[in-house]
């Protein structure tokens, strides 16, 4: 069975920031073995992998120390190895004898994100929100399973988002946005305060978003793209694309 183990790296600190962190299911038996698949083997995998090399060595160092493994995952791999990892197929992912089985999804397309994520859950796969150092966090933010918070993201306070949500390098989020699932920052992204994003949606680099109000949140549609760059000062319509500034529906003939 394919199974090199490549990476346990074991950090000599524990900083605060992640006492706290829902390990219960790891720390309930210092034998447990845990592995870690990352689905994806491109830019953006290879972006996140680092983080969840650093995020996974705080959680365990906040145990014991133990053996752990991670892997990309890709449908068909063409190599047997990335950056110093295992590159491996889905099913022998699910072949690997481990007692926890964790994955994430670094594939931007979010379609693709919402399949993977609902096929490894029914395979009893468990999500595994990654969350780097360098991100912040205020307080009162809900975050949904399987989010990828990538370095120097913030989100501020009172923000409430869905399941499997990325926020690329220097991406914001803040107060009281609500936003769904398997929506996408590109980096750079500016969400202002009382946005709503609806699910699917797919928000390009540098991007800017006007903030709403409490009372008429500015409202990103399902599906809706936000091309990079764009100054968005209205709603945009589910499944519309939009460029420019001010943001406009981008017509391609
Ligand atoms: C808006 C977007 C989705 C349009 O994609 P597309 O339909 O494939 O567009 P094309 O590349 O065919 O470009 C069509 C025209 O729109 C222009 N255009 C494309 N994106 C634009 C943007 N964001 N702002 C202004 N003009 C843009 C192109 O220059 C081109 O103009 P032309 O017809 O005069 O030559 C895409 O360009 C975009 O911005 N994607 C987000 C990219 C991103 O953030 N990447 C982050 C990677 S981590």
């Amino acid at each position: 069975m394919p199974c090199p183990l490549l990476k346990s790296v074991y950090l000599s600190s524990c900083p605060r920031s992640y006492k706290n962190l829902k390990v219960s299911k790891i720390m309930i038996n210092d034998k447990l073995k845990m592995i870690f698949g990352l689905y994806g083997a491109g830019g953006f995998a290879r972006e996140v992998m680092p983080v969840v090399t650093e995020y996974i060595s705080i959680v365990k160092q906040a145990i014991e120390e133990e053996n752990y493994r991670i892997y990309f995952i890709e449908t068909n791999p063409s190599k047997v190895e990335l950056n110093g990892y295992s590159l491996i197929s889905e099913e022998e992912f699910f072949n690997i004898e481990c007692d926890d089985r964790y994955f994430n999804i670094a594939i931007a397309e979010s379609k693709v994100r919402e399949r993977i994520a609902k096929q490894c859950i029914k395979k009893g796969a468990k999500p595994m929100s990654i969350k780097s150092q360098k991100s912040v966090t205020y307080v009162k933010n809900e975050i949904g399973e399987g989010a990828i918070i990538c370095a120097y993201s913030t989100i501020t306070s009172n923000a409430r988002i869905g399941k499997f949500f990325h926020s690329n390098i220097y991406s914001y989020v803040a107060h009281d946005c609500v936003i769904g699932d398997y929506v996408t920052f590109a980096p750079n992204v500016h969400c202002n305060g009382n946005v709503h994003i609806k699910d699917h949606a797919y928000i390009g680099a540098g991007a800017i978003i006007k903030q709403g109000s409490s009372e008429r949140p500015l409202v990103i549609g399902e599906g809706a793209v936000v091309g990079m760059g764009a100054v968005v000062t209205k709603d945009v319509p589910p499944y519309t694309t939009v460029i420019g500034n001010p943001a406009k529906p981008h017509n391609k003939e």
